[in-house]
């Protein structure tokens, strides 16, 4: 099962793609994580990614469709996977097709577009706590860690992103409206999009996209699928 998630900045797609991976055995594929990743590696990747993320702009289309299409390349994800923060634009998603074909790879089944108001956005980014070590997520209030500042997988302290300031934050919502938010209209076209209030609480967020998967599986039956002779 072929899932995206599609929404503003903040607007939870990493948070319900976490909970996705726990529930389905399928990888999450962030690019915004595999760009971060890069630069604190310091690789050509992540020096360009870098600066363009820190100034709230998009990195190429062609970067971004290579880094999908390398990772689509994966023995992971052969049965689904979770796209956050890709398509960001309406080439990413023309891309998207012909690498799912190439790679052998089954079509998107469902686009879950996470609508959230902009102040709830602010909310979230600004209360938002990251680990740069294992890419963890937590928030201040709607989700701490168990110690303050630490994650609670690793232990290492958090951070706050740099594109989560204020004014960064503004910007990437710009980008997003001219950028990505035509999406939602190209997805309803394909008959894929499935829009969902996503201002309650995570949980409940979460268990409207499990009612509407196609084929709702657990982790276990997930593991069945796998095994030999199957
Ligand atoms: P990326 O990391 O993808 O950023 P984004 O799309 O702006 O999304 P965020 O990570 O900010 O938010 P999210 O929706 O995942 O929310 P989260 O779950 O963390 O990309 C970063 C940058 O990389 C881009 O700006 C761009 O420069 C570049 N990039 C990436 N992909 C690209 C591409 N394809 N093309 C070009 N450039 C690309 O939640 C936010 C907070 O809210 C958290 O604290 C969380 O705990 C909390 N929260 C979540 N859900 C709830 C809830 N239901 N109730 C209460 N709190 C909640």
């Amino acid at each position: 099962m072929n899932l995206i998630l599609l929404g503003p900045p903040g607007a939870g797609k990493g948070t319900q793609a976490s909970l996705l991976v726990a529930r389905l055995a399928i990888p999450h594929i962030s690019t915004g994580e595999i760009l971060r990743e890069a630069g604190r590696r310091g690789t050509q990747l992540g020096l360009l990614a870098k600066p363009l993320i820190e100034a709230g702009h998009l990195v190429p289309d062609e970067v971004a469709i290579r880094v999908m299409s390398e990772r689509l390349l994966g023995q992971d994800v052969k049965s689904g996977f979770i796209l956050d923060g890709f398509p960001r634009t309406v080439g990413q998603a023309e891309a998207l097709e012909p690498l799912l074909r190439e790679a052998g790879l089954a079509a998107i089944g469902r686009v879950f577009f996470l609508d959230v108001s902009d102040e709830k956005i602010a909310a979230r980014v600004s209360g938002r706590r990251s680990c740069p070590r294992d890419g963890q997520v937590f928030h201040v209030t709607a989700n701490p860690p168990r110690v303050e500042g630490r994650c609670d997988q690793c232990g290492g302290a958090l951070e706050t992103r740099e594109d989560d300031e204020p004014e960064m934050v503004l910007e990437r919502m710009k980008l997003y409206r001219r950028s990505t938010e035509p999406l939602i209209a190209y997805y309803k076209e394909r008959g894929l999009l499935v829009s969902l209030d996503a201002m309650a609480p995570a949980e409940e967020v979460h268990a409207e996209i499990v009612a509407a998967l196609p084929f709702p599986r657990s982790r276990e039956e997930a593991a069945r699928e796998c095994e030999p002779g199957i």
